[in-house]
């Protein structure tokens, strides 16, 4: 409930008192708690601070609180129900009334959708929700959530929950093949919180760094706002064109790839492609950041291991469990080089320590008790057979359809207004990324379709309606 804390009770936000002020005490507090209603800060149906708790708030007699709220509850703004509390009356306002509105729009608006809202079908970047073990999930949670409440500690490591580093290095020797040590890891807010972190850490600002063409616009974003000098260095069948980024940028500080799976396209990086990249990297002290994404979640073949297995000297590897578990953890994972953990961890600490450990607590367990690699091995099941769904509902309309990782490709005509039709498209459900936005200078156009998320009345009648709406606006 908005305005309520569940640990320590409602509170009443921005309330300031002036002593020296015309008003009196009671007077401002009514003032301050109507302008909290009005802006919307305090919601209809909301409990407000019982008296004693906000006169303790504030520094004021209880009487005073009292006097206030018997004005308002005169005034039919708040309701008083006895023991239950005192709560802000739930009625709509009048019509014309006016209220301040929050009017500043939600931010990246123009690239996603929404936040906070159930996937559409062809979203990209969101797991499977059927797929979830939430009953295993609730229960390990709810335990970590108890067990930190029982055991109140001082400030935790800024690196992230020791038991989820350690789970980390044995997972990802296992599973990509890296050899680290848990002061390696870092925990941090999701794959942006890693690179954050390492534009922070390695002074990234003012320099140059290689980015993949088509590759992933929120990171092209990011670092443009950190300062950083973004170099699109095309991508061919084998992945990133790395004589292209020597001819291009020589000296580059450092390159972003999606060595695993390239984004969006799907290849995955050639084994000469790798040692050229490594190669170009130990030569000339850049860095390699290595955005391994879908690094698990390969549907065809084996995994090739991660370009952070094959050196320790320049790999920075970032993670992510948005993919394999949820983006609402907003949980991912950063792997340095061991000559740079003691100053990641200096970064972390001043800059970006790490969330709360009840998360981590929870996906360490996760990944112990075997949850998490059972649950791969179900999501890549389960994949394959939506991969195969959907071109069987795509190949009779756009015999061009191509896979692509977790997605598939339509490729479309030049001059197509493929972010047109992703727009329109969300009227139906739909939410389809259009190809030419992963391009630094508008380049291929089409529409990537993710096959995580299956339409309940399947794919058949989502393809129709594509095609009806690339007919219409293509
Ligand atoms: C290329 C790429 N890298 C990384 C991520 C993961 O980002 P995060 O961990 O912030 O959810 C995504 C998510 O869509 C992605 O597409």
């Amino acid at each position: 409930m908005p305005g309520t804390d569940k640990n320590s009770g409602p509170s009443v936000p921005g309330i300031l008192l002036r002593r020296e002020a015309g008003l009196s005490l009671s007077e401002q507090i009514r003032e301050g708690i109507t302008q909290a209603i009005d802006e919307g800060r305090l919601k209809p149906g909301s409990r407000v601070p019982s008296c004693r708790d906000l006169a303790a708030q504030l520094g004021v007699a209880r009487g005073t609180v009292r006097a206030a709220y018997d004005m308002l509850v005169d005034s039919q703004r708040l309701v008083a129900k006895g023991a239950a509390g005192t709560w802000v009356t739930d009625i709509q306002r009048p019509p014309g009334e006016s209220r301040q509105q929050d009017r500043v729009i939600a931010p990246l608006a123009a690239i996603i959708h929404a936040f906070d809202s159930p996937p559409l079908t062809f979203q990209m970047g969101v797991p499977a929700n059927d797929a979830f073990p939430a009953k295993v999930w609730s229960r390990i949670l709810t335990r970590h959530a108890r067990e930190m409440v029982s055991k109140p500690t001082g400030y935790s490591d800024p690196r992230g929950s020791l038991a989820l580093r350690q789970q980390l290095v044995s997972y990802l020797s296992m599973a990509r093949g890296i050899r680290c040590q848990a002061s390696q890891v870092m925990i941090t807010n999701g794959y942006a919180g890693a690179l954050g972190l390492i534009c922070l850490a390695l002074g990234l600002r003012g320099k140059a760094i290689w980015t993949e063409d088509p590759g992933y616009l929120l990171a092209r974003k990011a670092l443009t706002l950190a300062g950083v000098e973004t170099i699109p260095v095309a991508v061919d069948e084998q992945g990133l064109c790395v004589e292209e980024g020597i001819r291009q940028a020589p000296d580059a500080a450092a390159v972003l790839v999606t060595p695993g799976q390239q984004a969006p396209l799907g290849m995955t990086l050639s084994l000469e492609r790798r040692a050229a990249l490594l190669a170009w990297a130990r030569r000339h002290g850049s860095w390699i950041i290595e955005d391994d994404y879908l690094g698990e979640l390969q549907l065809e073949g084996r995994a090739a291991p991660a370009l952070a297995a094959l050196d320790d000297g320049c790999v920075l590897h970032i993670g992510t469990f948005s993919k394999t578990l949820s983006p609402s953890l907003r949980l991912g994972y950063l792997v340095v080089p061991a000559h740079q953990a003691a100053h990641f961890g200096e970064a972390a600490a001043l800059l970006a320590p790490a969330s709360s450990f009840v998360l981590h607590n929870a996906v360490a367990e996760f990944l112990l008790e075997g949850h998490f690699m059972r649950h791969l091995r179900r999501m890549k099941r389960l994949y394959n057979e939506r991969l195969i769904a959907l071109l069987a509902a795509l190949q009779p309309l756009f015999p061009q359809a191509s896979r692509a990782a977790l997605a598939v490709i339509i490729a479309l005509p030049e001059g197509c207004q493929d972010t047109r039709i992703a727009h329109e498209a969300l009227a139906y459900g739909m939410a389809p990324t259009p190809l030419s936005v992963w391009y630094q200078d508008q380049g291929r156009r089409g529409l990537v379709l993710s096959v995580t998320t299956l339409p309940k009345e399947g794919f058949t009648g989502s393809a129709l309606r594509l095609k009806a709406l690339i007919e219409q606006f293509g």
